[in-house]
């Protein structure tokens, strides 16, 4: 077996015999080691440990042909040579670790075929085995191997967290409903009663899709930036009374950072009936936060404003860390600010009176809340991002 030779001289001569002849011994182990992953003669395991053992002989960090290589030749030679070794050592790390890989595979053909298939390989006789016979042969399954362990995943938090809050609202009777994320100026701005020259109608805070300008302003497609317009689409499609939540992705033209996402989830919500009051959505809401956080959560409303609502509000809870103390993720404030919602405004109504919404008979309330800040909240997670990168050390720690 090939042992590496100290070198006396560095000459080019000396070198270029001394790298050929490692080539030279390489080879003729690699065809050995292929030859044993194919002796029928042998258990699968030996085999499978006949290769094993070529790679470590010229490989292995520890004490590999390669190594030895490195600290007889290289580390030894004089400063004058070094360029030239180290340009030989190279080129046979190159020539070595490729024909390594090259015989691995070349030997993974073999080191799980049954005895015989091999015996028929090895006799060269084509006829004998038939070139279907020989495929099925080596595609033949050995059941007594152990299994590959697939993991069936499980629900990302957001989706999780989404289907939760569905299913709050469902359990108090509430249907499920869903829109195009492509959505018309028309359903994500106009019917809402967001005034012509509203900010987020502009560019900055809105992604459009290009080549529209040729079509009226409303028929404008955009990609929706709140599930809002799910609810004129609903009650075009349905008279009163309605109750309805809509799960859904929004854009924004927003840049990344530790809270804020281009893309991300809300669930938005829809009670429409004779006699709803303001009263009605601070108890729906009460509960749901409830059933979401625990028991002891308590919400308080705060005036705000959407052009969709009116009168509105902001939800807050009471701070789910300190219980309402005041702490540094509730800014000391004891409360954390948690969706909007509003009564739905009568101009709202007026764009889908013609199916019975007419607002000085009916009345209805609406809210909407982002799905990653929840799940944020519900398991302290700081940063908005880890929700999109598909790291499994991130999401197996909510299997
Ligand atoms: N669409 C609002 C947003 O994205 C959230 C919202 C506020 C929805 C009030 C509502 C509502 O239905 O009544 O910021």
């Amino acid at each position: 077996m090939y042992t590496v030779p100290k070198i006396a001289d560095y000459s080019p001569e000396t070198l270029d015999r001394a790298a050929a002849e490692a080539v030279a011994a390489f080879h003729a182990e690699q065809k050995a080691a292929l030859e044993a992953a194919k002796n029928p003669d042998m258990g699968m395991v030996e085999r499978g440990n006949a290769m094993r053992a070529f790679r470590d002989r010229w490989v292995a960090r520890k004490n590999g042909v390669l190594t030895q290589i490195n600290e007889l030749w290289l580390k030894r030679c004089p400063g004058e040579s070094k360029r030239n070794v180290g340009q030989k050592a190279n080129y046979l790390r190159a020539i070595i670790s490729a024909g390594v890989e090259d015989a691995e595979r070349d030997a993974n053909f073999y080191l799980l075929a049954a005895p015989d298939v091999l015996r028929k390989l090895a006799t060269n006789d084509a006829s004998a085995l038939g070139a279907a016979d020989g495929r099925l042969a080596f595609e033949r399954l050995d059941i007594s191997l152990p299994g590959i362990h697939r993991p069936i995943g499980v629900k990302h938090p957001v989706l999780r967290v989404m289907d939760e809050i569905v299913a709050v609202f469902k359990a108090m009777g509430y249907s499920v409903g869903e829109g195009p994320e492509v959505e018309t100026d028309y359903y994500n701005f106009e019917s809402l009663n967001f005034p012509p020259n509203h900010p987020a109608r502009d560019t900055q805070d809105t992604l459009f899709i290009a080549g529209q300008e040729s079509k009226p302003a409303r028929d404008r497609l955009m990609l929706r930036t709140h599930t809002s317009p799910v609810q004129i689409r609903t009650m075009e499609q349905q008279p009163p009374p309605v109750r309805i939540v809509i799960p859904g992705k929004v854009h924004r033209n927003d840049p990344l950072d530790a809270t804020h996402s281009p893309v991300f989830h809300q669930v938005e919500g829809l009670a429409v009936d004779t006699n709803i009051t303001f009263c009605d959505l601070k108890g729906t809401l009460d509960h749901a936060m409830k059933a979401l956080f625990g028991s002891s959560v308590k919400t308080r409303f705060y005036p705000s404003f959407f052009p969709f609502t009116e009168p509105s509000a902001d939800m807050q809870v009471s701070c789910i860390f300190c219980g309402g103390k005041g702490c540094r993720k509730c800014k000391f404030s004891g409360w954390i600010e948690l969706l909007g919602c509003g009564m739905v405004d009568p101009n709202v109504f007026d764009f889908v009176k013609h199916n019975g919404y007419d607002s000085s008979k009916i009345s209805g309330f609406a809210f909407g809340m982002g799905v990653e800040r929840i799940t944020m909240l519900k398991y302290e997670v700081e940063e908005i991002q880890l929700f999109y990168e598909g790291d499994v050390r991130f999401l197996e720690q909510f299997a």
